[in-house]
């Protein structure tokens, strides 16, 4: 066994190369190696010598394996040392590139729309997209049996609760935690069980919009959906009011744009009207107000609930919904903003 030790130990000292110092592991360690037969070999030993010879084969091992690892160590340290010393290295030469992702466009608009709306004196508020049956619907003046439930097909869960069709229900719950007046906005993923195509999908992303103050009036609204508009969309816009119905809302509308695809004149995206529908909104309805604790005699509020796909489909002008969760990553990379 001494034998062995010495041997092997004069072969690692003289591999000069990682291809040679392989080689030399190889003999010792792979399928018929010596230092592998020995360690086989104990088992044919008489039984008492087997437990010294076991031990003796496996100090032998372990102390060669370790000159294994120093050899190629020492090895891989002067291969890089003859690379530094190469006539053509470069060290300015940059490094291999890091592969980089890139913002979701729905995040890109978001953020602009928060930026935007920070600046007008509006704040972020957050809710849960587990409701209730009370927030999403009871509180916002859809009782039980209400045909505006049925618009909104919801996926149920245990208990009363269900995944919040929309960021509406953040309007009482902003209500009853902070005194008026009140400028939020409310970005955040909703949920509706529609079958999808290429204006559907079952989870999207909106973006709420609540003020609460005296003497709102609807000019409020349209200068501040004007305002925000025109800055998101990168246009000067003309924005039209329709009559719209929602039952937290009184009036409420349907806030049109002029089509930025064709000015106006008329073409497929806005089905020759001139104009594209862009984001509900409205008055708040008095028993929304009184369901966030408000005395609508003394406070007045309007809301407004934008589709964030919608608009960033009208800023990009992209067809199909189902790209934003395709995950297709050469869709994705086409917005690189960073
Ligand atoms: N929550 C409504 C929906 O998802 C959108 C909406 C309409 C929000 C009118 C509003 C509003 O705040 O005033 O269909």
């Amino acid at each position: 066994m001494d034998g062995l030790r010495e041997q092997s130990l004069a072969a690692i000292a003289a591999a000069t190369d990682l291809a040679a110092l392989d080689a030399v592991d190889a003999a010792l360690f792979g399928k018929n190696g010596s230092v592998l037969q020995l360690v086989k070999g104990v088992s044919s030993l008489p039984k008492e010598q087997r437990p010294a010879a076991g031990k003796a084969a496996n100090e032998l091992k372990v102390a060669l394996q370790a000159a294994l690892e120093a050899r190629r160590t020492a090895l891989r340290e002067q291969v890089l040392a003859a690379d530094l010393l190469a006539p053509d290295f470069d060290p300015t030469e940059p490094g291999p590139a890091l592969p980089r992702g890139t913002l979701h466009p729905i995040t890109i608009v978001q953020d602009e729309l928060v930026d935007l709306f920070s600046a007008m004196g509006f704040s972020w508020q957050d809710g849960p997209e587990i409701e209730t049956e009370f927030f999403n619907f009871d509180a916002l003046n859809i009782p039980p049996e209400h045909p505006a439930r049925d618009s909104m097909d919801t996926f149920w869960l245990q208990g009363g609760h269900l995944l919040r069709t929309h960021t509406s229900p953040v309007q009482v719950r902003t209500m009853l935690r902070f005194p008026p007046p009140l400028k939020v906005i409310v970005p955040g993923r909703v949920f509706r069980q529609e079958t999808v195509d290429a204006s559907h999908e079952h989870t999207f992303y909106q973006m709420e919009g609540l003020v609460v103050d005296r003497g709102v009036s609807v000019a409020n609204l349209i200068h501040t959906m004007k305002t925000c508009l025109q800055q998101i969309l990168r246009r000067e816009l003309q924005v039209r009011l329709r009559p719209g119905f929602f039952p937290f809302v009184e009036p409420g509308f349907e806030l049109d744009v002029n089509c930025p695809f064709c000015s106006g004149k008329g073409c497929s995206v806005c089905k020759h009207s001139g104009w594209i529908e862009i984001l509900p909104c409205g008055m708040v309805h008095p028993n929304v107000l009184r369901a966030g604790g408000l005395d609508p005699e003394e406070w007045t509020g309007f809301a407004f609930g934008m589709g964030l796909q919608r608009v960033v489909m009208l800023r990009y002008g992209i067809h199909d919904i189902r790209l934003f969760m395709g995950g297709d990553l050469r869709f994705l990379r086409q917005f690189d903003t960073l």
